[in-house]
């Protein structure tokens, strides 16, 4: 009895828990306030906006590449880009897009080995496809150019630098990107002093290439690389002319010519079909102000100062018809009057770049020869 008891309080409880939870609920409260908006995301940006920055159909890019592959730097950059793995690097920096690239990324002038490697392009001056925006035609480089001149074993040329910018015609230093490449590069590790006594020996094989190579523009143009006097005799001129490397080579000249020859712009050809510079562009300027320069006149009488230099050469004789040096036993001035005519000669421009600098090299080297 005792145990039905207990049963029947259990079913009860039970049914107390059942019932408790079936209570009816009250009617639905009011809906709250509503939460607020959230803020709206920015629209993604079109992915192609940089791209028609420069990939338009008004020509630009025809135009310019067209110029450019009438330049040297396509044909002669595509002959010679084998050199960007040729004598241990050091020929790369110039004569290939890679070796740039690795020469300015190191702040050096040496553009190392590169068994594979592109010739000079849009890319190598040109920061194209880095932001993709219009800002990617900012050049590489633009910073002084510390000469490669100044590794030399005996220290004859030390702290040599040139800045091509210009507050009229370069204030950003694009002329750095050409003296980067545009510059000397020495032969054979020891240079003539010319304010020493004594000799230096120079075999046959060596001779051929001794002296500064080709691209001298970039010291003739700062004043630097050659030897005046013989105190001091590597000291910087000092005098920059008025112009930049753009200002003559790619801007005022821009033509294009019957026959698919190309003046200015990205060809930076200077001359015309005749092999003759063209000028006329610069008339604006400089024969319709009050002092005109000669432009063809200070080229041709550099070039008969020039003619007297390698005459004397000749006659010594310590250079060849074709004006390289001859293997021999020559004094420190003699070496130096050598090297300042290189140094003119490679440039081409017959001081045009620099006509000051151009003929106290001239001058200066028929001194120490003894010729002048
Ligand atoms: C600063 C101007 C500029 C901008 C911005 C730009 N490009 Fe170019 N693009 C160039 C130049 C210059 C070349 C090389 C043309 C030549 O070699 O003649 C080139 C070449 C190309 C080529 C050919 C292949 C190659 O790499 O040489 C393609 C494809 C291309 N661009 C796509 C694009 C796309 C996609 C964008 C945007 C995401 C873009 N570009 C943005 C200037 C630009
Ligand atoms: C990456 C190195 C490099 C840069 C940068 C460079 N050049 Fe050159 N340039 C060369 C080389 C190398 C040659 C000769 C090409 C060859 O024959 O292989 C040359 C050839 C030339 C020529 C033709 C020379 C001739 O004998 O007809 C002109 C003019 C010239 N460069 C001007 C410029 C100007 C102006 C700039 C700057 C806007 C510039 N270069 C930037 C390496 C460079
Ligand atoms: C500092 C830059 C620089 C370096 C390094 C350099 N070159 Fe050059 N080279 C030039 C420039 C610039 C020119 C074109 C100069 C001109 O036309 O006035 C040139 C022209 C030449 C030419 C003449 C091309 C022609 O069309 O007649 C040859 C050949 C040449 N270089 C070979 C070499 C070799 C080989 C090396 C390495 C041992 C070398 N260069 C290293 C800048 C350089
Ligand atoms: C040897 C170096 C060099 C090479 C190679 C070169 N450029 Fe240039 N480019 C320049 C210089 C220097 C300027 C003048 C820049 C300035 O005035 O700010 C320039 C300007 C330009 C401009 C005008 C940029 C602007 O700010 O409006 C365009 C477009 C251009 N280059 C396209 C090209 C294309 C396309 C190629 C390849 C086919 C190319 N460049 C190759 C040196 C170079
Ligand atoms: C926008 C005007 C202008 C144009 C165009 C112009 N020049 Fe000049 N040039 C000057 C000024 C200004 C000077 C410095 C004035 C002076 O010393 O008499 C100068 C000076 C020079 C000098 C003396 C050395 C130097 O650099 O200061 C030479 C050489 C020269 N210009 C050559 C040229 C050549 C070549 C062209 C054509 C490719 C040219 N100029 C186009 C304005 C111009
Ligand atoms: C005042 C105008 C002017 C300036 C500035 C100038 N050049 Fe020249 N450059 C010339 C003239 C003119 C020639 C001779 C062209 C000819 O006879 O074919 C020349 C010749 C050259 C040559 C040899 C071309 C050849 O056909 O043999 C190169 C390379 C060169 N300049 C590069 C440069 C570089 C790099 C700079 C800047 C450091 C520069 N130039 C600044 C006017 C100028």
């Amino acid at each position: 009895m005792k145990r039905n008891k207990q049963i029947i309080q259990l079913l009860v409880m039970v049914f107390a828990v059942i019932f408790a939870s079936c209570t009816k609920e009250g009617p639905q409260g009011p809906p709250g306030a509503d939460g607020t908006n959230g803020i709206d995301g920015t629209n993604g940006i079109d992915g192609t906006a940089g791209c028609i920055s420069c990939h338009t159909n008004d020509n630009e890019l025809a135009i310019k590449t067209a110029q450019f592959e009438h330049s040297l730097h396509f044909t002669g950059g595509a002959e010679h880009v084998g050199y960007a793995n040729y004598a241990g690097g050091s020929c790369s920096m110039c004569h290939s897009h890679n070796g740039f690239m690795k020469a300015v990324e190191d702040g050096t002038n040496f553009g190392g080995s590169h068994p594979e490697a592109a010739a000079m392009s849009c890319y190598t001056c040109h920061q194209i496809h880095t932001s993709y925006t219009r800002e990617d035609y900012t050049l590489h480089y633009t910073d002084a150019v510390n000469m490669f001149l100044n590794e030399n074993e005996n220290n004859v040329f030390a702290n040599l630098e040139v800045d091509g910018t210009s507050q009229y015609a370069d204030p950003d230093g694009l002329s750095n990107t050409c003296i980067k490449c545009h510059q000397p590069r020495h032969r054979g590790t020891s240079q003539p002093d010319p304010s020493l006594d004594g000799t230096f020996e120079i075999s046959a094989g060596a001779a051929g290439h001794w002296g500064p190579h080709y691209g001298t523009q970039g010291a003739i143009f700062g004043g630097v690389g050659g030897y005046i006097g013989t105190t001091d005799p590597t000291v910087p001129s000092g005098t920059k002319g008025h112009h930049s490397c753009k200002s003559c080579h790619m801007s005022f000249n821009a033509l294009t010519g019957n026959y698919g020859s190309y003046v200015g712009g990205h060809s930076m050809n200077m001359a015309g079909t005749d092999g003759e510079p063209v000028f006329t562009a610069c008339d604006e300027c400089h024969t319709e102000r009050g002092a005109t320069i000669d432009l063809p006149g200070i080229m041709a009488a550099n070039e008969v100062l020039l003619d007297a230099l390698k005459a004397d050469l000749l006659a010594i004789p310590m250079i060849d018809e074709d004006g390289h040096l001859l293997g021999g036993t020559w004094t420190h001035q003699q070496l130096a009057a050598y090297w300042n005519f290189a140094l003119v000669k490679n440039d081409h421009s017959y001081g045009i770049h620099n006509n000051e600098y151009t003929q106290s090299l001239i001058i200066a080297a028929r001194t120490y020869l003894g010729t002048n």
